[in-house]
């Protein structure tokens, strides 16, 4: 009879629903639920939208697995006594079937609620999780997310802030899909206006004067794009300067005879701009060109970096050329576009610098791009939220471009809500000197560089660690770690802070490292082909029952089931860097695990395929993991 009733209630428990109305196999997430029923009993006063049950996992065993340090902040607020409102707090709490009873002896401390989960529901939910989706619920009517990835700039390689919208980015699409949410990447790539206009009269100037230019790189562009950027700046300043302070004649005349040239350029790439905007069929070839080159090359350093961008996700700032017009005619015509200065300008709430849209000399800006990019993304792609993974120097930008969307009514779905738009904004990636990072001459970190740089030390490695590796494998080895410990030591800062990129600490094989969690996951397969060689059954270890009996082992159980609610934590406040401490600690669980709990050598059978399942069960969830951050696994290395 007790029986039934504990499976009954593990049942409504592992069917229970968190805050997202998703069913949840994390115990925390089934406490916190729980918890909150309790707190609205014992204190009705609280509106229940302010509840919080402050649950964390417990940092001694002594004290449970984990602890509600809920009575505290309440007690102050209503001015309570804390250790009483937690006694009250319990009197109301039903664990039931989730963990042992409670009562005053599990108060601690100032009021502490200290819970001891029951072990068969430690094994039943790891049970219950133990499916292809690892215990992840996908909703029924999912939302459509756009993500907005990349966005490299025409005839310029790759720096390192690309890095970090790439490679972040594309993370954050994954765990989109993994949520299984509807998701489209899209790559706004800088393809249009005057600096590609120079590079286009550029080229077009070179190729008059007969040169060959059919073998052109995106090396060779990028330094033409330098010097056309630099013919077409007046140096004004410096020659206000001479004339205020006095300089030598000669130097001013100088000065005045570059300051015609740079002129005389910016007015023929001016009129280069007109031609192309107007489809002339050289301009429009040449820059076709540019774009080639230069996209070839992105797309290629994403698909090296194992991100899931390719040719279908590049919208460039081009594609949008003939929506400008009637959008700024739009803007006018409801008067939420008003003139300032010659200017026109979107004034929003809140926001002190209005958002300019067109120039006085009526060309368009970023800004009024983008709004085109959000009326597209909301109402044509359907997205119900918008991610940018941006830079967070464009914060400004994308604050003012927000609320003008909003203002305008761009950003109502087809659904007629209010799409949700983000700036999933990220920090600097520093040298050494903790400024940002640059080449020995002083100019933006390539990324191709650096990329190649990483495989050249990994490479080092991977040799010294197996001697006999065949060439190809060290190559194939060396390139999925390089890429592994870059893209981690990407993903695994908070997104918003700048950090400093260190080669030596990224590809140890030791620490929180992508190197080393590729490592775990190889350990954890070696044991399989272990077994296969010792001919153990491995047939029903995938029923085989969870035998949680040693810490380590209930340890590693709660950190397994942390990952639904975890990817979708991690997915919805688009940090990436969560999963990777997940990960890590996770495989530092596993590690801890490992250390204390034999496994192929131990003789009791059942224990062995317990353990044999946490092994394996341990390998996907990591593997799945890695999967979400865009790290491929390795079988060997
Ligand atoms: N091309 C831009 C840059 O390199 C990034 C584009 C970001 N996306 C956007 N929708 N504005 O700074």
């Amino acid at each position: 009879m007790m029986d039934d009733w504990t499976n009954d209630r593990t049942y409504t428990w592992l069917m229970s629903t968190n805050t997202q109305n998703q069913t949840t196999i994390d115990p925390a997430a089934t406490l916190d639920t729980r918890f909150k029923e309790a707190i609205h009993a014992a204190v009705p006063d609280l509106p229940q939208s302010q509840i919080q049950t402050h649950i964390t996992a417990s940092r001694q065993p002594k004290f449970g697995d984990f602890q509600s340090n809920c009575a505290m902040p309440i007690a102050k607020r209503f001015k309570m006594q804390p250790r009483e409102l937690a006694a009250k707090i319990i009197e109301h709490l039903d664990v039931s079937g989730v963990a042992e009873p409670i009562t005053d002896a599990n108060i601690a401390g100032p009021g502490f609620i200290n819970v001891t989960l029951l072990p068969d529901a430690i094994s039943e939910s790891l049970g219950a999780m133990d499916n292809k989706q690892l215990g992840i619920v996908v909703p029924d009517s999912p939302p459509t997310v756009v993500v907005d990835v990349c966005g490299v700039n025409l005839a310029k390689q790759m720096h390192v802030g690309h890095l970090r919208s790439t490679v972040i980015g594309d993370a954050i699409a994954r765990l989109y899909e993994r949520m299984g949410y509807k998701v489209i990447r899209q790559s706004h790539v800088g393809d249009w206006g005057l600096p590609i206009a120079m590079v286009v009269e550029q080229l077009i100037t070179i190729e008059d004067a007969g040169e060959d230019l059919s073998s052109l790189t995106l090396s060779e562009l990028n330094s033409m794009y330098k010097k056309v950027q630099a013919a077409c700046k007046a140096e004004t300043k410096a020659l206000e300067l001479i004339q205020r302070v006095g300089g030598h004649a000669k130097a001013e005349i100088e000065l005045n005879e570059r300051i015609a040239d740079a002129n005389a350029s910016l007015e023929k790439a001016k009129s280069r701009l007109v031609a192309l905007q107007s489809g002339d069929e050289r301009s429009v070839q040449v820059w076709q060109r540019i774009y080639d080159i230069t996209m070839n090359a992105c797309l290629s350093t994403c698909k090296r970096l194992h991100t899931k961008i390719t040719d279908e996700h590049s919208a460039g700032e081009s594609t949008y050329r003939d929506e400008l017009a009637p959008l700024v005619q739009d803007l006018i015509d409801r008067k939420i576009a008003i003139e300032d200065e010659g200017a026109l300008v979107v004034q929003c709430d809140g926001i002190k610098e209005p958002t300019i849209i067109r120039k006085r000399d009526g060309g368009f800006l970023y800004a009024t791009t983008d709004l085109a990019a959000i009326k597209r993304r909301v109402s044509k792609l359907g997205g119900d939220i918008v991610v940018y993974c941006v830079d967070s120097r464009q914060s400004l930008h994308f604050k003012q471009v927000f609320a003008a969307a909003h203002k305008a009514g761009y950003d109502k779905t087809q659904a007629g809500n209010d799409a949700t738009l983000v700036h999933a904004m990220f920090g600097t990636v520093l040298g050494d000197d903790n400024k940002p990072l640059k080449s020995r001459s002083g100019e933006n970190l390539n990324l191709t560089d650096l990329l190649d740089e990483a495989v050249a030390r990994a490479s080092a490695t991977v040799a010294e660690k197996n001697p006999d590796m065949s060439e190809s494998d060290r190559a194939d080895i060396s390139e999925a770690v390089a890429m592994a410990a870059v893209k981690y030591a990407d993903l695994s800062t908070e997104r918003i802070k700048d950090y400093v990129m260190n080669f030596d600490r990224m590809l140890a094989f030791e620490g929180d490292t992508g190197p080393y969690l590729l490592y775990a996951v190889v350990r954890i397969r070696s044991i399989f082909r272990k077994a296969n060689e010792l001919n153990i059954d491995l047939s029903n270890i995938e029923s085989a029952p969870f035998n949680l009996n040693e810490p380590s082992e209930k340890a590693l159980a709660l950190m397994l089931l942390r990952y639904p609610s975890l990817i979708k934590n991690a997915g919805q406040s688009c940090e990436p860097n969560r999963l990777c401490s997940f990960v890590y600690d996770l495989a530092s669980a596993y590690s801890a695990f490992f250390d204390k709990c034999p496994v192929l050598k131990n003789n009791d059978e059942q224990v062995r395929a317990s353990r044999l399942r946490l092994c394996d069960l341990t390998g996907r969830v990591l593997t799945d993991a890695l999967d979400t951050l865009g790290i491929p696994t390795v079988e060997r290395m």
